[in-house]
């Protein structure tokens, strides 16, 4: 298997890689022989991409898991091969489109907190690029300090200002280093309004529409590049377009999504989002060094968010933007929260007079100004029913003054994973085994087979 090997030229013509997948996938759910025969790098990202390829029809018992990210309709009862019962099964039709903001408390939202000043920084670099020019901006930080959450709140200020804008989001997945060009692929995604959910005729539809409309006469050469990239099957007219790619790969991607990022920055400013970069592919990496060296005369702002992490392939984008760059790009380091916006955060989350002192300076001193810390803090203690929620607040109970909140967070996560029921917990461990996102039915299956 070479599916993770970086010298792999490009992405697989499409049609002749389907087929392995599905019949290695007849086997994961069969059995597990060749998992354990296979790479576990190789094993993930065939996994991945298989996930894409899967249809998606759910039990009732994946669906608790799964409902606060996926739209789905319930299909009834369904007989199953090889159950005696039937089960209770609903149709995947999409990713909820706040999906990927799995992060928060759920029922509770909290503005944001002493970021103004990054939050102006931005707004103020995409004026500049409204008025014509190419700018980079990165946001760099440790996990959980709010990289995410400040894009959004960028997005979310844009909009309310009635700024004609184009927002494109790239989104690096947790394993994938190792998947070749998978960034690049979600920022085209992103570009033709598609998620990961959607099938194969829907992605082309929405790549011909957009192209036809961004290009007008030249709109074929580039659909064919931009759909090998994506593996959409190719029409024979079209493949002929790209016989040479393995060649010619990187240079052709970089073209085409240059040609659809000028057209349409010609209508209007665009924003494209590359977020955890530090997790970015080389490949993709390669690309979008490309785009850019070739952004400064285009109104497109590229906003990279990463943590410090050197010697990731990504962090040859952030070297990349300072040399192309200089003093023209945006840096902007996000340290943990003071201690008075921490409290802020705090009292905002729980509207809680009665929290005793002790517990909120608890709080504050495990948290370490870091905003997912801060949450995850709160969880636990709602959780353990250490606090409350009394119509629109939360209130102590007695059991506060028990709790033990864990050192790290860390430590916070596996007393939480602690308290879970036994299969919710095997449930956990085969998911962490696939990545930080997955398919639903890709996990089933995984579950399926070892009780099996
Ligand atoms: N300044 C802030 N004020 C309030 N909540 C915040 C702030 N920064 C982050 N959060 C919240 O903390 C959590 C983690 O933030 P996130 O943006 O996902 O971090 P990162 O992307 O740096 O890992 C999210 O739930 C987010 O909404
Ligand atoms: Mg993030």
């Amino acid at each position: 298997m070479s599916v993770s090997d970086p010298t792999t030229p490009a992405r697989p013509a499409a049609s002749s890689e389907r087929r392995p997948i599905t019949v290695l996938f007849a086997d994961i759910a069969g059995s597990t022989a060749i998992a354990e025969r296979m790479d576990p790098e190789d094993w993930t990202v065939l996994v991945g991409e298989a996930f894409k390829r899967m249809n998606s029809t759910i039990t009732s018992g994946t669906h608790r898991f799964v409902s606060a990210l996926v739209e789905s309709v319930d299909v009834g009862m369904l007989e199953l091969k090889g159950k005696s019962d039937s089960v209770h099964a609903y149709e995947i039709t999409g990713l909820r489109a706040d999906a990927v903001k799995s992060r928060g408390l759920l029922g509770v939202r909290a503005p944001m907190i002493g970021r103004d000043q990054q939050l102006a920084k931005l707004e103020e670099v995409f004026s500049i690029v409204r008025a014509g020019q190419g700018r980079v901006a990165c946001v760099l930080g440790e996990p959980g300090l709010g990289k995410s959450r400040l894009l959004a709140e960028l997005h979310a200020s844009l909009r309310r200002s009635g700024a004609p804008v184009r927002w494109i989001d790239g989104r690096c997945l947790s394993y994938g280093e190792t998947v070749p060009y998978h960034l690049v692929v979600d920022v085209v995604r992103s570009l033709i309004g598609v998620n990961v959910a959607a099938d194969e005729g829907h992605v082309a539809q929405a790549l011909e529409t957009q192209l036809r409309d961004l290009l007008g006469d030249t709109w074929a050469e580039n659909y064919a590049y931009l759909a090998h990239l994506l593996s959409l099957p190719l029409a024979p007219e079209m493949r002929a377009r790209i016989s040479s790619i393995e060649m010619e790969a990187i240079k052709r991607y970089v073209a085409s999504l240059v040609n659809v990022l000028r057209a349409m920055s010609a209508r209007g400013p665009v924003v494209l989002v590359c977020d955890d970069v530090h997790w970015a592919d080389s490949a993709s990496v390669d690309v979008l060094l490309t785009v850019e060296a070739g952004l400064a005369a285009l109104p497109v702002l590229l906003i990279l968010s990463s943590r410090v992490e050197r010697a990731s392939a990504g962090w040859r984008l952030i070297a990349g933007a300072r040399d192309v760059f200089g003093d023209a790009l945006t840096e902007i380091r996000l340290e943990p929260l003071s201690l008075e916006d921490s409290r802020t955060l705090v009292s905002n989350l729980l509207h809680i007079e009665s929290l005793p002192v002790e517990i909120r300076e608890l709080i504050l001193a495990k948290a370490e100004g870091n905003p997912f810390f801060v949450e995850e803090v709160i969880r636990m203690l709602m959780d353990r029913g250490a606090i409350v929620q009394q119509g629109d607040r939360w209130v102590a109970t007695e059991r506060v003054a028990t709790i033990e909140i864990p050192d790290t967070i860390h430590g916070l996560l596996l007393a939480r994973i602690d308290k879970l029921p036994r299969e919710s917990k095997r449930t956990l461990r085969v998911a962490s085994v696939i990545g930080r996102q997955f398919g639903v039915t890709i996990l089933e299956r995984l579950l399926d087979t070892k009780t099996s």
